[in-house]
């Protein structure tokens, strides 16, 4: 019955996207969900839902260790969909367990690349990352002998965490303001709808009864329902006293550190995969993950940017620096045609079809963000050109987790890939494979389309690697043993 209804309001939701569609100016904003889409959407919410429920119940006796309270508030807040402009996305809209950790709508993954945010017919530049291990990334930094900027979160590390120590908290406060996630217009709105939660007995008993002793002005509600951005001259809408202001920010930094510290703790960051029980002595690798892994340290070098550990090192599978490995473009993401303003007035790509992701040096220029939740040190502004369209070397743990065997998964920071075996035989061929005609139908296999932006492309180690097609399907396997929940968490 309950699924009925629900389809019922998608049917609904469909029809009222594809209206909008037909909006004045909104011809080439009109990226309608599919009924397949749809479906599975309102099965991850219903899913969201339900944990969310499951983390309400343990306030009622909560943990009486304050890092454990700090975990749950994480939790309960990564799960809140009320932190939304629309209270219909919360976090994990786009990070969930049974993928990882990413997007979990295997439709998207192998249609959009990117998730649509609160306001549905907006969608993001980028795939979403896993969150586990995010919180591990050390805090953006500069190593001079390697020439990198080493750390930070998001593919471009535009959350730096230099300002609370900890990058995962910082990005952490990119997504409720930003207008194509979940698209508040300020960030005292995350505060406010906050403070109406079940959590907030829980919260200043954590953080202080000083976090939500805040004069909220009379049009708080209808303030914080209109999607952002802001108007050009306010930036701030709800309106507040300096102190209270203070405040606010205050409150919102200490949300995003609960977040990061869920997302660090053992729940998501949990070093249970086959490779942890193989490093442990504790299972065996079969002849074909043994090969993978020989080959990924070996012939392909994989570790060189993924690395898979050292003395005194975890094992994370990224060395948390930035490289364009020149991967294609993708043509399926929305974002290329949301060049018009939309029902709202707001356009996220200005740009259109010849939006090019710069990564990392865009991040230091200030172009294309979505979302800036840290600074820029203006002293690596110089920086910016040897960084243009690196992304950040993502962790390959959980890289293959999906909740059943035909669910597809997005890959990159454009989606572009959706395999493993795809990406290994990219790595291997691009170099070597002529580019693509137009509807190609060897792309992928006997053809590579040209790069996204051939800037700063890694050509010593990326390319053309010579690997057999036995050798290709090894490193799969080896990838596939990534998948944590194969040793049961450990507590202590
Ligand atoms: C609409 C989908 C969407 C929502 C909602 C969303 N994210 Fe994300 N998340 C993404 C995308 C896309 C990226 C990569 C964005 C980029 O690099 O610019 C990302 C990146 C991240 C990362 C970076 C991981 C890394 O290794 O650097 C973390 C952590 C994360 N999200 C956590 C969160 C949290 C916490 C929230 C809620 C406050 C949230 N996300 C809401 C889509 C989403
Ligand atoms: C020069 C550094 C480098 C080397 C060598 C390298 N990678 Fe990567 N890898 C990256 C970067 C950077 C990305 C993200 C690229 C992007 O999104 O544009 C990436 C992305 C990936 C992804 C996608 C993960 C995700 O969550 O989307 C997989 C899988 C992967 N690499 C596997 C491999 C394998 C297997 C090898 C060896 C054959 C390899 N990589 C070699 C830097 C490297």
């Amino acid at each position: 019955m309950k699924t009925q209804r629900a389809l019922l309001s998608i049917t609904a939701a469909l029809v009222a996207v594809t209206l909008g569609a037909d909006a004045p100016g909104a011809e080439e904003n009109g990226t309608v969900l599919s009924p397949q889409a749809l479906q599975e959407i309102a099965q991850v919410e219903a899913e969201i839902d339900r944990i969310e429920a499951q983390a309400i119940e343990r306030l009622a006796m909560p943990p009486d260790n304050q890092v454990q309270q700090i975990e749950l508030l994480g939790k309960l807040m990564l799960y809140d969909k009320q932190l939304s402009v629309n209270r219909n996305e919360a976090c994990a809209f786009c990070h969930m367990p049974e993928t990882g950790f990413t997007g979990p709508v295997s439709e998207l993954n192998r249609t959009t690349g990117s998730y649509p945010g609160s306001v549905r017919t907006r969608f993001s530049n980028r795939k979403p990352q896993s969150h586990a291990y995010a919180p591990l990334s050390p805090v953006l930094h500069y190593n001079p002998g390697q020439g990198d900027l080493v750390g930070g979160n998001f593919w471009d590390m535009r959350a730096t965490g230099r300002r609370l120590g900890n990058p995962a908290a910082e990005q952490a406060q990119g997504p409720p303001t930003n207008p194509v996630e979940m698209g508040l217009p300020d960030i005292a709105c995350a505060v406010y709808r906050a403070s109406q939660r079940p959590y907030r007995l829980m919260f200043e008993s954590v953080w202080g009864l000083q976090a939500f002793a805040i004069a909220w002005p009379s049009d708080v509600e209808q303030a914080c329902s209109r999607p952002g951005p802001p108007p050009a001259g306010e930036p701030m809408p709800v309106h507040l006293g300096p102190i209270d202001r203070g405040r606010v920010g205050t409150t919102f930094d200490q949300m995003a550190q609960s977040i990061a510290n869920y997302e660090a703790s053992a729940e998501v960051t949990n070093f249970t995969s086959k490779f942890d029980a193989v490093l442990a002595g504790k299972a065996k690798f079969t002849a074909e993950e043994q090969a993978g892994y020989d080959v990924f340290r070996g012939k392909a070098q994989c570790n060189a940017c993924h690395r898979d550990g050292g003395p005194g090192e975890d094992p994370l599978f990224t060395d948390f620096t930035a490289s364009n490995i020149g991967m294609p473009a993708n043509p399926r993401l929305p974002y290329y045609r949301e060049s018009r303003p939309d029902a709202l007035g707001y356009a996220a790509n200005t740009a259109a079809s010849s939006y090019i992701d710069g990564g990392v040096g865009d991040f230091l220029t200030h172009k294309h963000l979505l979302s800036q939740p840290s600074t820029v040190d203006a002293r690596w502004l110089g920086l910016a050109a040897q960084n243009h369209a690196r992304i950040q070397v993502p962790t390959l743990r959980n890289v293959d987790k999906r909740p059943y065997p035909t669910f597809v998964t997005a890959y990159g920071h454009n989606g572009y890939f959706t395999s493993l075996k795809a990406i290994v035989h990219f790595y291997n061929t691009r170099d070597v494979l002529p580019r693509c005609q137009p509807h190609d139908v060897g792309e992928g296999t006997t053809c590579w389309p040209a790069p996204e932006s051939t800037d700063n492309m890694n050509t010593s180690r990326v390319g053309r690697l010579g690997l057999s097609e036995v050798e290709e399907d090894a490193i799969v396997s080896f990838m596939e043993t990534l998948t944590d929940g194969f040793m049961p968490v450990n507590q202590h």
